[in-house]
């Protein structure tokens, strides 16, 4: 059963591979986005390390000058998408987006050299180390520029988490004028009723024009949005990625970055712990343009574990998902079930996401809390079993929804399988 799932999802990876970089499903999403490569070279580190660290490469080879990684690599063109660099205007050789998204890279390249660890991928670590280190400094200068420890996200698509609840209310705050009539795409590759909605995509493209009329920026651009927000789960992505990168640049000798990126994980953990709400004993969202805590119970907070966090906020965490657990059947979905805003199968409104599982367990396994860790992992494979490697699954029915044959599930399965199989 494991054997056969592994080998279905390395056909699944395969059939998405375009040689230096794989694209996340076909049609739907037709280039390089950033998360998604660097949690799919986990997936290759179990079956061609090489291919693995070439994934990552590629991505970085299109860093820009002022450090940012953008979370869409343009590297064919392809009409099979909205909004494609026409839209973004960014001026790069080979188009990017102008944004950037969850810096889960260092995670990931620490965790494949540690499996590894011989003598080409030491090489290939350390061409990447500097990169890597370059834009969580990037993160922490241009999306924080009061030093506050936090980073705030600037666009919803930043996140991943492109329509979650947490940003309706500043979401308010974004006009729509000057937006055309959308060239959506997706709604053909996938079912409307699981994607953003029309007005939210209006928003969205707004913001693009915005920044593209400030040159894209960086240090323009955090100021002048109207949508900042302080992403929990974001925040812990980018800490946990400073602390592996400073054990990397430890295991490679490089006590510099170590020491510079162990002390931003340890000012971003510090700072964390003022997104806490014992009101519903996980993490929120925080409003920066508004300045309050954003009292919405999304999936952010619960993967925030993902940071070193304490074995009491484990605690918690765990006994949060339990509740969850009372309205779902399968974990963990993308927001409360017991929420109005609730919506099973609508992108991150509800879904379950098997990346972002992912990330909550093996934090929950650092806190201590194994069992529940266990639980979640268990879901992902039920999921896969019921209804194969779609982009996200109802967690009511399990329905499978988005994109199909989707490259991170299947990656993300290998890495789960893999692990499990070295445990036992
Ligand atoms: C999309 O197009 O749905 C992406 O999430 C934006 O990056």
């Amino acid at each position: 059963m494991t054997n056969d799932i592994i080998e279905r999802a390395i056909s699944v990876i395969r059939g998405n591979d375009r040689g230096t970089y794989t694209v996340p499903t076909h049609g739907l999403y037709p280039f390089q986005w950033n998360w998604d490569s660097a949690l799919t070279a986990l997936g290759f580190g179990h079956f061609d390390e090489p291919r693995a660290w070439t994934e990552v490469e590629t991505l970085f080879a299109h860093q820009w000058d002022d450090g940012m990684v953008p979370h869409i690599i343009f590297h064919q063109m392809d009409d099979g998408y909205y909004p494609g660099p026409d839209v973004w205007q960014t001026g790069r050789e080979v188009p990017t987006s102008g944004i950037t998204q969850p810096p889960v890279a260092g995670f990931a390249v620490n965790r494949i050299f540690e499996r590894s660890g011989d003598a080409a991928a030491a090489e290939r670590a350390r061409a990447l180390l500097p990169k890597i280190h370059g834009w969580h400094q990037w993160f922490y200068r241009c999306r924080d520029p009061q030093g506050t420890g936090l980073v705030a996200l600037i666009h919803p698509w930043e996140s991943g988490r492109d329509n979650s609840v947490d940003w309706d209310a500043a979401f308010e705050r974004v006009p729509t004028d000057g937006v055309g009539p959308l060239a959506r795409r997706d709604t053909s590759h996938a079912n409307p009723d699981h994607r953003p909605t029309d007005e939210q995509y209006k928003r969205y493209i707004w913001l693009v024009q915005k920044f593209r009329s400030l040159g894209w920026d960086n240090t323009k651009l955090h100021d002048a949005s109207p949508f900042q927000i302080v992403d929990p789960g974001f925040n812990a992505i980018l800490i946990r990625s400073c602390q592996d990168l400073g054990k990397l640049a430890q295991k490679l000798g490089d006590t510099r970055i170590a020491a510079e990126s162990f002390a931003m994980a340890e000012r971003g953990r510090v700072a964390l712990e003022t997104l806490w709400s014992e009101k519903w004993g996980q993490y929120l969202c925080y409003d920066r343009v508004a300045a309050q805590l954003v009292d919405s119970p999304s999936i952010g907070g619960l993967l925030a574990a993902f940071a070193p966090i304490s074995a009491s906020r484990g605690a918690a965490i765990a006994q949060r998902i339990e509740k969850l657990a009372q309205h779902c059947n399968y974990l963990v979905p993308s927001h409360d079930p017991s929420m109005p805003e609730f919506d099973a199968l609508r992108y991150w409104r509800g879904p379950v996401w098997l990346i972002v599982n992912y990330m909550i367990a093996d934090g929950l396994i650092h806190a201590g809390q194994q069992a529940m860790a266990d639980r979640i992992m268990d879901d992902c494979l039920r999921l896969i079993a019921r209804s194969g490697f779609a982009e996200y699954y109802g967690p009511i029915d399990a329905e499978p929804c988005g994109g199909d044959k989707f490259t991170w599930t299947a990656a993300i399965i290998i890495e789960i399988l893999s692990t499990q199989k070295q445990v036992a």
